[in-house]
């Protein structure tokens, strides 16, 4: 897969804040992660996972280096708040809920630009709810649920707009262990169901075992980025990514009928050409 566009590549990535005493937040740091990997970001506080997780997520532009989401040129995005409120859902450690909406209004609010009727959004909202387990507290204020349950509320409002890109700044910072394992088991479903892109930075080593591969920060630079996930995993996520993966899942007939119409004369043609 030679010609593969990223999910996200970063390309000297430098990030410098004040001007008086300057903060070299990130350094030159170039990253290529691909659509559907499922990955964290680990390393001492001040060492630049959220000042990197705001430039993945063009919250902010960098000082110099650049940053492509899909193939795209963020430096030459003109709206980036639509650009991001398309592609990116954002889930943060203090969940950033409003507090004087319900769970419903609050998965609602990042629609509002891009779902014209109400009736649409709140079905959307509901079943976005329903999917995170929140079916029965819709119409509960943020102040009337549990951290993990807030929690669910903010990834169910990151996933509003059907993004390509979940990013979660310690998603799970605020949450006793068993919420926590909850909220990640969550993430990884989505991740395998949505085949989203996501991105959480920990400092819960337990967190990072869960996921396929583990980059680690110090001093602004990427210091070690290993893959813990089998290698064999990654083939068969790349699989059932395929089209003939994605037919297998609707049954034989339709893998037989994806073969055929390919004029294919055997599986082991089809899987050379994945
Ligand atoms: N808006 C800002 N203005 C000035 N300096 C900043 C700003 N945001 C971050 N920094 C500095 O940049 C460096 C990286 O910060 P960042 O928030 O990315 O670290 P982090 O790895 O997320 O840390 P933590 O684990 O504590 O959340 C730190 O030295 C921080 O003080
Ligand atoms: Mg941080």
């Amino acid at each position: 897969m030679n010609d593969e566009t990223y999910m996200i590549e970063t390309r000297d990535l430098t990030k410098i804040y004040g001007n008086g005493a300057e903060v070299r937040a990130l350094d030159g740091v170039s990253i290529c992660i691909r659509r559907g990997e499922f990955l964290t970001v680990m390393g001492p506080s001040g060492s630049g996972k959220s000042t990197l997780l705001n430039m993945l997520g063009a919250l902010d532009r960098p000082t110099s280096g650049q940053v492509f989401i899909n193939g795209q040129d963020m430096a030459r995005v003109k709206d980036l708040d639509t650009f991001r409120a398309e592609s990116v859902g954002f889930v943060f450690q203090i969940y950033n809920l409003i507090p004087t909406l319900n769970a419903k209004e609050n998965v609602e609010v990042p629609m509002m630009g891009q779902v014209r009727s109400r009736r649409q959004r709140m079905r959307r909202a509901k079943e976005l709810l329903g999917l995170v387990g929140l079916e029965a507290r819709m119409d509960h204020l943020p102040g009337q649920l549990s951290g993990g349950q807030r929690q669910r509320v903010a990834i169910a409002r990151a996933l509003a707009n059907q993004p390509a890109i979940i990013l979660a700044d310690e998603p799970t910072g605020n949450l006793d262990s068993e919420s926590g394992e909850g909220v990640i088991r969550l993430l990884r479903e989505l991740n395998r169901e949505l085949e989203a892109t996501i991105i959480i930075v920990t400092h819960d080593p337990a967190v990072a075992r869960q996921t396929q591969r583990v980059l680690v920060m110090h001093d602004g630079k990427i210091s070690d980025d290993h893959t813990v996930g089998h290698p064999f995993e990654e083939d068969l996520k790349e699989f059932r990514n395929s089209g003939l993966g994605a037919a297998l899942r609707q049954g034989d007939a339709a893998a037989l009928q994806w073969i055929k119409e390919r004029e294919l004369k055997s599986l082991r043609h089809v899987v050379s050409e994945i």
